[in-house]
């Protein structure tokens, strides 16, 4: 898949420890940057990653600042892009496979590179299940929550 990055100056010095992750996963980085600890707003990078995933250029996200809320934010406000804060390996892989969650938010000042090396890989290799037999509850679920996105 390809990934795209997006961080401000509060994610940045967790930059390289997501790209290594992405890469060891077998994935290819899509970088909005930003490309140095210098303050910028999170939303002017969120937008440009958020219309590559819009466009189908990259497939998910991982986008940081900070905390991962500012991020997660306005992510949020794009249309198809169903972003989370997940700073465990149980919910970056569920968010996926229930939820339909395609970016995944991190927070430099809260996590660090060791939990970021396991949460990576865990959201990369999850898939949603809505579509096997069985999970169908999680389909319908998603797709109330496009209907409000949609109203
Ligand atoms: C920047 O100082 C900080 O506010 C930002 O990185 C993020 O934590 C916002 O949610």
């Amino acid at each position: 898949m390809r990934i795209a990055i997006a961080t401000d100056h509060g994610g940045f010095s967790l930059k390289e420890t997501v790209i290594e992750s992405i890469c060891a996963a077998g994935h290819e980085v899509l970088d909005f940057g930003t490309d140095s600890p210098e303050s910028v707003d999170y939303p002017d990078i969120v937008e440009k990653a958020g219309r590559a995933i819009q466009n189908g250029e990259a497939e998910r996200g991982v986008f940081l600042c900070g905390s991962g809320i500012g991020v997660a934010i306005a992510a949020n406000k794009m249309k198809g892009l169903y972003a989370a804060i997940c700073h465990n390996t149980y919910a970056a892989a569920q968010g996926v496979e229930h939820d339909g969650m395609n970016v995944l938010c991190l927070g430099a000042r809260v996590i660090g590179p060791e939990i970021v090396k396991k949460v990576v890989p865990a959201f990369l290799g999850a898939k949603f299940i809505g579509k096997e037999p069985g999970q169908e509850r999680h389909a319908r679920r998603v797709e109330k929550v496009k209907k409000i996105e949609r109203e």
